[in-house]
């Protein structure tokens, strides 16, 4: 029997990855710590919140004796690490709070974790535990038009989102060469899907079609992302955190570059469908605004490795993907609804707190 600690598992991809695990894992204990920033919504988790496997814990990874008291209490034997600031444009105007958070917090996580687990270099690495934390492609900064991240592309960010990304990065790794924790790191392309907080630009781009409102296409929406399936994220963290070795590195991404503008025609044009409005009339919408700063090109994954050696593989194409985005935001007005008003955070409150 297992003690897992997910981080960040009422946010966007820690909520299908808490769903994924307390559903296969019934025998194990998973404990979702969450400091419930705007972007935690316990309603993502709501199907699930009565497993008797499953259990909430409202905290922040950046109060050091907070972790290490609940790492104590505890005794978790693996982490997997989702928690952080993720909005690269909030991270152009607070870049701190991204400090703190991916950063201190990160760092936070680590040092709870060598201590419960006795951690250091005169002693064996412990094979039975795991400190899983989740990256992101931006670490490797921006593609020309050709080429590809590997796993050994040099880090180059650019945002201040992912130089706090990649900062932790790098504490990760410096806790296996230094204390022989057991790590591994997963670098992911940009996901997309159910629960997606609607100031990205998939969620955005619907919540403003179904509302008949602009669609801000940064620059001229040259800029090109490699989309992955946020349910094909969590099956992959699944695999690597049961079969990599510690200390490696595993990119994820399902080799399905669009350009911005492609991605918003797409949608337009299945929203178009879905809601019977005449064909075209969605894409009227497009507006271009002004680009953001030092917005990087191109992201592309190499996933060659994690296809190899672990047997993971995407699921769905992009088109089947998108489609059951859009079908779960129109089936699920109430949740969209709640979190454009701010309902959403009541929830914890309602639902939690008095238990
Ligand atoms: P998200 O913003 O939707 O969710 C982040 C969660 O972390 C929220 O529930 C929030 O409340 C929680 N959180 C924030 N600060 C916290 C703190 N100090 N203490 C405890 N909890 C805190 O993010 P996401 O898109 O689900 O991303 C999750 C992870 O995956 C992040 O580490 C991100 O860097 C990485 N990632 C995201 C993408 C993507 O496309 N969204 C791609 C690759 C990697
Ligand atoms: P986003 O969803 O913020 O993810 P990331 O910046 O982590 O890649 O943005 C995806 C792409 O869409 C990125 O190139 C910026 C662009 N974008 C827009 O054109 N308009 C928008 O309103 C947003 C939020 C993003």
């Amino acid at each position: 029997m297992k003690k897992i600690l997910i981080t960040g598992g009422a946010g966007f991809i820690g909520s299908h990855v808490v769903r994924l695990f307390t559903t296969k894992y019934t025998n194990s204990q998973i404990v979702n710590l969450d400091k419930l920033t705007y972007a935690g919504n316990l309603e993502n988790l709501k199907d699930i919140e009565t497993l008797p496997n499953y259990r909430f814990v409202k905290g922040d990874i950046v109060d050091a004796t907070f972790i290490n008291d609940l790492f104590q209490a505890e005794q978790f034997d693996t982490v997997v690490h989702l928690a952080a600031e993720s909005h690269v444009d909030r991270s152009i105007s607070n870049p701190l709070e991204f400090v703190n958070t991916n950063v201190i917090g990160t760092v936070n996580l680590l040092n709870a974790a060598k201590s419960i687990w006795g951690c250091s270099k005169d002693k064996p690495l412990p094979t039975d535990k795991r400190f899983y934390h989740v990256s992101t492609d931006e670490v490797y900064g921006t593609l020309g038009e050709t080429g590809l991240f590997t796993e050994a592309t040099p880090y180059d960010p650019h945002s201040p989102y992912s130089a706090s990304k990649a900062a932790s990065d790098h504490f990760v790794r410096a806790y296996y060469d230094t204390y022989n924790l057991p790590v591994v790191i997963s670098n992911c392309s940009n996901n997309y899907g159910p629960n997606h907080f609607p100031e990205k630009l998939i969620p955005l781009c619907i919540h403003n079609i179904k509302n008949n409102k602009p669609l801000p296409i940064y620059g001229k929406g040259e800029n090109v992302r490699d989309w992955l399936y946020v349910v094909d994220h969590a099956r992959a963290i699944d695999v690597i955190l049961n079969k990599a070795t510690p200390g490696s590195t595993y990119n994820i991404g399902g080799h399905n570059e669009w350009t911005n503008i492609d991605v918003i025609r797409l949608l337009c044009r299945i929203m178009d469908k879905k809601l019977n409005r005449p064909d075209g009339s969605n894409e009227k919408l497009i507006t271009f605004v002004k680009d953001r700063a030092g917005h990087d090109l191109r992201y592309a994954i190499d996933s060659t490795k994690l296809q190899n050696e672990l047997g993971w593989k995407p699921s769905l194409q992009f088109e089947e993907g998108l489609e059951k985005t859009v079908d779960w935001y129109l089936a699920n007005e109430e949740w969209l609804n709640r979190v454009t008003s701010g309902d959403y955070k009541n929830y914890y409150e309602a639902q939690y707190a008095k238990r």
